[in-house]
Order: C-alpha cells, then structure tokens, then sequence
C-alpha cells in the first residue's frame, strides 16, 4: 500500500525526494474515477492532487489514514476544507508559488487584446497583410480593474505599472490601508465603480458562493464598451452565457480568458469571437511555476507525515491524525 498517493499529472523533481522515504504512488488520471478514487484513499497518509480531483465531504470520510492533504496551486474549490478539519487532515497549498507566472499570463492577454495579436496572426496565416485593419491602441494611460487584490493581483498590478497603467482595484476583503495597495499605488473601490471606469478588468478572486457567477449580463453592461475582460482564477465565476450576449450585442471590446465555466468547455460559444482568446487553463504552467509548486507541496506533505507542523496549512484540524 502505498503512503502517499497523486492524482493528478505532477512534474517530477521533488516526487523522487519524496520517494527516498515514502512509498508513492503517481496515478495521474485517478481523478477521473471518484470510485476507485475513494477506494484507493482509504489506506493512504497523504495526497497531492491539482485542481480536478473532487475532494468531497464523502471521499474524505472514507481516508481513514490521510494525515494531510496537497494541493498543488492556490484554488481550494476542489476540496472540502471543512470535511478535511473535521476529520483532522491538514490542507496545506501553494499560494505564492505559481502567482508571477499567472501575472505575466495577464500582462500578456492584455497586450494581445490590445494590439489584436491573435487576431492578426490568423489573418497573416490565411494569406492577409492588411496593416491597417489592426490598428490596436497601447496599454500606456489606461485603467486596469483588479478585482481580487491577492498575492496575484499585486504582482499583476506592479508589472501593469511598468506600462504606465493606472490601478483600480476591488477587494471584499483587503485592509483599506494594505501595503500592498500602497505599494501598487491602486486606489480601492467598490466593483460596479471598478467595472464603470476600468479599460481592462482583471479577475482574481477564488471561487466561493459569493463569487460564483458574480460576472453576469448586469456587470458585464456596467464596463465600457472599449473595455476589456480578463480571467484567470475560476472560470465559474463569470456566466458565461452573459459573456456571450454581452460580446454580441458589443458591450465590451473583447476578452480573454484561460479558465473556463465548465473544463474542458463542451461546446464552444465564445470561439467564434474573434475579439476573444482562449487559452486551456495554463496561466500557473511555466517551468519554473511548476517546480516551485511541486517543491512546496512535497515538502509540506513530508513535513506533516513527519509529525511537523506544515508551512503552508491553510486549515486548523480539529482533531489529531496518525503521526509518523
Ligand atoms: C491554481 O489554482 O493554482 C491554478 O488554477 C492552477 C491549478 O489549479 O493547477
């Protein structure tokens, strides 16, 4: 049987330190099977899982030995934070680890909007070289709207600064006198003042009940119709229904986005927008996010099934697992 237990594809590196003292199994595409999923968890101390293996209440019951939980990125909707407490399993993840390369993914969706970079691709491998149907317009001068003024949003916002972007931002939850809105030189406002003066909206929130959705026909008319959608957190945060008709009747000049309502999307309503780019949920997918990422995680997994406290627990279990 073994100890520690993925479900997930994971890039190699620390897995190999981690086997030195433990007996791991990598099962990549487990997370398709709940079934065999809650069968095979039920003898293991650790799991490491991404973002698409369903952690529920249930499957948690049945991890008689899990000790600890590894999430390998930031988003927590996967897993049952609170089932896993209840049953005494840290959740540790990963919340710094991917966040520069999830910026520069924004920086680089803003850029291709604004200069229709995609678009003009397309057009060059048809045939085209109609120069002056891709006047884009600069990014120099412009409001960006972060909505979500996390670890990720700052680091968006710094490198937007560089362009000579001004920073709008919203944030439920932020200290109105954070560092890191001084920093950012962002000034915070509520998200429909946000959404009425941003040229771009950049969204990194996580998913919870009151995010779900929160993008909708009734925010996506409050921006500009020159302004631009971003999204790279969860993609059920916007309805994306709304998006389409938002984008056909022009109430936005285009959007961008690498998450998705539904992953993969079923069938695809937004690909026919020229003004859209979609990109298969790779915003923390760079080599060096990923080593990172992976480093952290084996390390806390290793920290806990070692009896120590784990750096990046983002839960207080209620009761005491296993030990090493
Ligand atoms: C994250 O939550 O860290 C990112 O969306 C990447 C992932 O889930 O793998």
């Amino acid at each position: 049987m073994p100890d520690i237990l993925i479900t997930e594809p994971i890039a190699a590196g620390a897995i190999e330190l981690l086997r030195a003292a433990y007996d791991v199994e990598v099962a990549p595409e487990l997370w398709r099977d709940p079934d065999v999923l809650c069968r095979q968890i039920a003898s293991v101390r650790g799991v490491i899982v991404r973002n698409q293996t369903e952690l529920s209440s249930e499957i948690i019951a049945g991890a008689n030995k899990l000790e600890v939980i590894g999430r390998a990125g930031v988003g927590l909707d996967n897993i049952d934070v609170a089932a896993a407490s209840a049953a005494g399993v840290v959740v540790s993840t990963t919340p710094q680890e991917n966040a520069i390369s999830v910026a520069e993914l924004v920086l680089g969706f803003m850029l291709t909007l604004a200069r229709r970079v995609a678009e003009a691709d397309r057009h060059v491998r048809q045939g085209g070289w109609d120069r002056h149907s891709f006047v884009g317009t600069e990014l120099h001068g412009k409001s960006l709207g972060i909505v979500g003024f996390g670890r990720i949003g700052y680091l968006t916002a710094m490198r937007a600064r560089a362009f000579g972007m001004q920073i709008i931002a919203h944030d439920e939850y932020l200290n109105p006198n954070s560092i890191l809105l001084a920093e950012a030189g962002a000034e915070l406002l509520p998200l429909d003042r946000l959404l009425m003066q941003s040229d771009f909206v950049s969204c990194h929130v996580p998913l919870t009940a009151e995010t779900r959705g929160m993008f909708d026909h009734k925010r996506f008319a409050l921006m500009k119709q020159s302004a631009f959608f971003i999204n790279a957190s969860r993609g059920q945060i916007v309805k994306e229904s709304d998006l389409v008709r938002a984008l056909e009747e022009e109430a936005l000049a285009g959007a961008a986005l690498d998450v998705r309502e539904t992953e993969p999307p079923k069938a695809d309503t937004l690909a026919r927008f020229d003004n859209v780019v979609l990109t298969p949920h790779i915003a923390a997918f760079t080599e060096e996010a990923q080593q990172r990422v992976v480093n952290a995680i084996c390390e806390d997994v290793a920290r806990v099934l070692e009896g120590r406290q784990a750096l990046n627990a983002i839960n207080t279990p209620l009761a005491q697992r296993g030990g090493a």
